[in-house]
């Protein structure tokens, strides 16, 4: 199946910390995507973000945390991201 160009493109996946999330990162990553993981926990947060960087060797991976369970998060983390000007790709 070829694979959608992800080359400079930001994405964002949630529940990018562990599994099949982490997975689909390090893959975006490691094909040149600027990555934002989205978890509920700062410290696995901090631990997915180092590994996703380091195995797929691109510096553009931060966590956003966001507990997808609470309007208030989901609208404080939209509000962030048009705050930063983030233009959202996938
Ligand atoms: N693994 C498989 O083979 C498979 C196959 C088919 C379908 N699925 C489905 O795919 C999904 C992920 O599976 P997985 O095995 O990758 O699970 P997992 O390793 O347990 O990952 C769960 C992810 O969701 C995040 N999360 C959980 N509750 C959250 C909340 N309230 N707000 C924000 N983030 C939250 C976790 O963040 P934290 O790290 O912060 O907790 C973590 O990043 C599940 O719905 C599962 O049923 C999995």
């Amino acid at each position: 199946m070829k694979q959608p160009k992800v080359e400079n493109k930001i994405v964002l996946i949630s529940g990018g910390t562990s599994g099949v999330g982490k997975a689909a990162a390090i893959s975006l990553a490691k094909a040149g995507a600027e990555v934002i993981i989205l978890g509920h926990r700062q410290s696995r947060a901090d631990a997915a973000v180092a590994e996703i960087q380091r195995r797929s060797n691109n510096p553009l991976i931060w966590a956003e945390l966001c507990d997808l369970t609470l309007h208030s998060d989901i609208k404080a983390l939209h509000e962030r991201l048009i705050d930063q000007n983030i233009r959202l790709d996938a």
